[in-house]
């Protein structure tokens, strides 16, 4: 099998820095404090954060060493913090996941836009009725618009929870937290 992208970046510890400090922000008030998926969430700088914050959180990652960093932090404090190496494609969403996190995994390339949008139309129909999609990206008028397109298409209402741009020091962009509730 082809060794994952990412496994040479994260020999690098915290290759992506510190958290988005909107997304600590946005978690440490958010309540119920209940369980998230963090797809893609490489080697767990938004997992172990939100671990220590009182979730319960589940990692996917195909990087298998950005999820034996993760676990093993995990472990050292203790935390409801739970990696596995997969593809987030075909990991399987359930109940028991109220909020759904994809940090940095959407980008909407010209490339990858087809791929991109099965994803989220896929994340927006298994994800449970009252359930959470936390997405977080670098601004860029056409990779929003078609989020936002993807989204209207569904046959889903979406209430926005927070819809805010700020300066990112770590990535030198500006980054769009785009958090919003299911319903129906
Ligand atoms: C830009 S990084 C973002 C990592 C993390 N979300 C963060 O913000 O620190 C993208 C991550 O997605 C992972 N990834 C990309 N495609 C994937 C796939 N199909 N299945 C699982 N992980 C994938 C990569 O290995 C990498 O760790």
């Amino acid at each position: 099998m082809k060794e994952p992208v990412y496994n040479t970046h994260y020999k690098k510890e915290d290759y992506f820095g510190d958290p988005y400090p909107g997304l600590v922000s946005f978690f440490e008030a958010y309540e119920p404090k209940g369980h998230v998926l963090d797809l893609g969430c490489g080697q767990g700088r938004d997992a172990l954060c939100l671990g220590r914050l009182g979730y319960t959180v589940t990692g996917v990652d195909v990087s298998t060493v950005g999820i034996e960093q993760m676990n093993q932090v995990a472990h050292r404090e203790a935390l409801n913090v739970n990696g596995k190496v997969g593809d987030v494609n075909s990991f399987k969403i359930s109940d028991e996941h109220d909020i759904i996190l994809l940090d940095s995994m959407l980008h909407f390339y010209k490339r990858d836009v087809e791929k991109e949008t099965k994803f989220l139309q896929r994340m927006a129909s298994d994800l449970k009725g009252d359930g959470v999609l936390a997405i977080f990206m670098i601004k860029g008028e056409q990779r929003e618009n078609q989020l936002k397109r993807v989204l209207n298409e569904t046959r889903f209402g979406w209430e926005v929870l927070a819809d805010r741009y700020t300066d990112y020091p770590e990535f030198d962009a500006v980054y769009h937290m785009y958090i919003i509730k299911k319903h129906g």
